[in-house]
C-alpha cells in the first residue's frame, strides 16, 4: 500500500503524483497503519482495574487533590488559562508566523522557571537573544535544544524532566516511526499523540507551537485540536502592535476568554485599557466612521468601524470587508437598500474594522449599517456617538448579550450618545445620553439631530 504523506490518501498502485491532492513525489510505501508513537514509549502497563472515582476526594470547587497549576507570569494568561498550566497537560499554541508565539512562550519559560525549550526553527543563539531580552533580571534557567528529531525531544524530556517544555514548532519536528515529511498531517498527528502520551506519564506540561496561515493550511493545528487538552491561539495584524490570545478549547478550565496584549520591546505586555488603545489613534470625522461595542470574551472592546463607497463605474459593484463577514455584509446591503431605499446596487464597499480585530458579532451590524449609510450620503457622524445592536432582515434593530458592559465602557471613553436597540431597564448613565433605536429607517434621521 502506498500513503501520500501530504494529504494521508492510501493507494494500491504508487504512482508520481497523488491523484487525490495533486501533489508530485509524496507516495511512500506504508506497509500498514503507523504505529502510533509505540516505540517511543515502551510501555505496555494500560490500566484495567477501575478507579473508584467517589473515592478520589475532589471536593466541588474543583478538587482538593488535583496538583497546583503551574504559574505563567502573567495574570491575564493564568486567566484564561483557568489559573495556570495544569500538569500532564499538552497545549497547543497556534498562531500565524511572525506573529509573536516564540516570544510569549519565552515569556511563559522565563516566569515558570527550570523550563525545557526546544526548538527545531532557531538556534540556541537566536533563541538565547531572545531569552536576553526578555529576562532582564536574568533568574531564569532555562534548558535549550535543538533539534527536529522526535525521539531526542522524548529522550530530552525524560532526562530532564523540567517544569514545562516548549516544542516550537510541530511542523518541524518528524517523528521516526512514521512516513511522510514533517508539517504534514500523519507527522503532525503522531508528534501530537506522542506528546499526548508523554505528557501524562511524565507529567511534564507541554506547549506545543503550531503555525496556521490566513488560508489554513492543510497540516494546520486544526488537525490538532481535538487531540489536545487547550487550544490557545495568538492573533493579530502582524503589522500592529496589539494581539489577541484566546481560548477556544480547555479540558480545565473556561473558553472564551480573551487576554489583550501589546507587542513591546519587552515582549507581550497586557494592555490595561485596550479600548482607549484602539481609539487613540482615530482619523478626524469623516463620513463614513463611527465606533461600535465588541466583546471579547467578557470583555467589552469599543472599536471603529470604516466604510468607503465609491460609484461603481463598471459591471457589478464590489464588496469588500476586512474584520467582517464578507456574507454578512451583503445581508446588510440588502436591508440597506430595501428598508432605508439606500441605492447600494450603485456603490463599490468598502469595510474595515480598524486594528486588524474582528468584528464577527451581530452587535457590530448596526455601527456597520451607519457607517455605510453615513459614507453615501456623505454626512459625518460626530465621534461622540457610539452603536451596537443587531439588524435583522425587515430592518429592525434587535438586542445584543451585555448592553450595560457596553454602554458603561462607551461611558467610560466618554462618548455622549449612545444608539442602541431599544431595551427594558436601561441602565441610567450619567454622561452618557441612551437613544433607542428601533428600526433601521429612524437612524440616519436621528444621525442628523
Ligand atoms: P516571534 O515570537 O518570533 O513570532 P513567531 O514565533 O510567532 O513567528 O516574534 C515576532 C516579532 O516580534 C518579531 O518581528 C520581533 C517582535 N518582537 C518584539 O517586538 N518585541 C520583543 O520583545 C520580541 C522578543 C520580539
Ligand atoms: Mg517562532
Amino acid at each position: 500500500m502506498f500513503r501520500c504523506s501530504s494529504c494521508e490518501t492510501t493507494s494500491q498502485k504508487w504512482s508520481g503524483r497523488c491523484l487525490k491532492c495533486g501533489a508530485w513525489s509524496t507516495l511512500v510505501e506504508a506497509p500498514d497503519e503507523p504505529k502510533k508513537g509505540r516505540r517511543a514509549t515502551g510501555n505496555n502497563s494500560a490500566t484495567t482495574e477501575p478507579i473508584a472515582l467517589h473515592a478520589l476526594g475532589l471536593d466541588s470547587g474543583g478538587g482538593a487533590k488535583i496538583a497546583p497549576r503551574l504559574d505563567v507570569g502573567m495574570a491575564d494568561v493564568n486567566e484564561i488559562l483557568g489559573g495556570g498550566i495544569v500538569a500532564g497537560s499538552l497545549l497547543l499554541l497556534a498562531g500565524e508566523p511572525g506573529i509573536g508565539k516564540s516570544t510569549i512562550v519565552m515569556q511563559i519559560a522565563v516566569a515558570a522557571r527550570g523550563v525545557l525549550y526546544i526548538s527545531g526553527e532557531e538556534s540556541a543563539e537566536q533563541v538565547g537573544l531572545r531569552l536576553q531580552r526578555l529576562d532582564t533580571a536574568k533568574k531564569s534557567n532555562v534548558a535549550f535544544v535543538g533539534t527536529t528529531d522526535y525521539e531526542v525531544v522524548h529522550n530530552a524530556i525524560h532526562a530532564q524532566h523540567p517544569s514545562l517544555a516548549i516544542i516550537d514548532s510541530v511542523q518541524t519536528m518528524r517523528h521516526p516511526d512514521v512516513a511522510g515529511e514533517p508539517g504534514g498531517v500523519a507527522q503532525v498527528r503522531a508528534i501530537a499523540n506522542a506528546l499526548m502520551e508523554l505528557a501524562n506519564q511524565t507529567g511534564v506540561p507541554v506547549i506545543l507551537i503550531g503555525h496556521v496561515t490566513k488560508d489554513g493550511s492543510v497540516a494546520g493545528p486544526k488537525t490538532l485540536e481535538h487531540l489536545v487538552d487547550v487550544v490557545l491561539s495568538l492573533e493579530g495584524e502582524r503589522t500592529d502592535r496589539l494581539r489577541f490570545l484566546r481560548c477556544f478549547k480547555n479540558r480545565f478550565g473556561p473558553t472564551d476568554e480573551v487576554a489583550v496584549l501589546e507587542m513591546l520591546e519587552n515582549g507581550l505586555q497586557p494592555v490595561a485599557d485596550p479600548s482607549g488603545l484602539l481609539l487613540e489613534e482615530r482619523s478626524l470625522p469623516v463620513p463614513g466612521t463611527v465606533v461600535t461595542c465588541l466583546m471579547d470574551g467578557n470583555r467589552p472592546l469599543l472599536v471603529e468601524i470604516q466604510a468607503l463607497t465609491t460609484k461603481t463605474t463598471f459591471g457589478f459593484p464590489q464588496r469588500r470587508a476586512q474584520g467582517v463577514d464578507n456574507a454578512r455584509l451583503q445581508i446588510l446591503l440588502a436591508v440597506l437598500g430595501r428598508r432605508m431605499g439606500l441605492p447600494v446596487d450603485q456603490y463599490d464597499v468598502f469595510v474595515n474594522v480598524v486594528g486588524g480585530i474582528s468584528a464577527n458579532e451581530p452587535a457590530a451590524d448596526l455601527a456597520i449599517c451607519m457607517a455605510i449609510a453615513s459614507s453615501i450620503a456623505e454626512k459625518t457622524i460626530p465621534q461622540t456617538v457610539l452603536a451596537f445592536g443587531e439588524v435583522g432582515l425587515s430592518g429592525e434593530i434587535r438586542r445584543v448579550k451585555n448592553s450595560d458592559k457596553r454602554l458603561k465602557e462607551a461611558e467610560r471613553q466618554g462618548f455622549k450618545f449612545a444608539l442602541v436597540p431599544a431595551v427594558k431597564n436601561a441602565p441610567a448613565m450619567k454622561n452618557l445620553k441612551v437613544v433607542a433605536i428601533s428600526d433601521i429607517k429612524s437612524v440616519l434621521e436621528k444621525i442628523e439631530k
